[in-house]
């Protein structure tokens, strides 16, 4: 799995968004990211962005 904390939050969004969409294809991801609001994914990439 991709280390995520520190990453930039615009391309965690724009990751989870594209699961989210099917753009971007990979199972268990698209799973995680199905449910996802525009809220919880701004949420979770400032979380992750601001973790070390
Ligand atoms: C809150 C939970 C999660 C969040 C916010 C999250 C977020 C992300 C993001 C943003 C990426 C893209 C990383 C990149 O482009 O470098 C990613 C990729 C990935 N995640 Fe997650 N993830 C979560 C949970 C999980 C879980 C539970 C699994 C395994 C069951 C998982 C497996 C993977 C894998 C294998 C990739 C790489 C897939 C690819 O190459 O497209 N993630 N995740």
């Amino acid at each position: 799995m991709p280390k995520l904390a520190g990453q930039r939050p615009e391309y965690i969004v724009e990751a989870l968004k594209a699961y989210r969409s099917g753009a971007r294809r990979h199972p268990s991801m698209q799973a995680n990211a199905a449910a996802l609001t525009d809220q919880d994914i701004a949420d979770l990439a400032a979380y992750l962005s601001a973790a070390k």
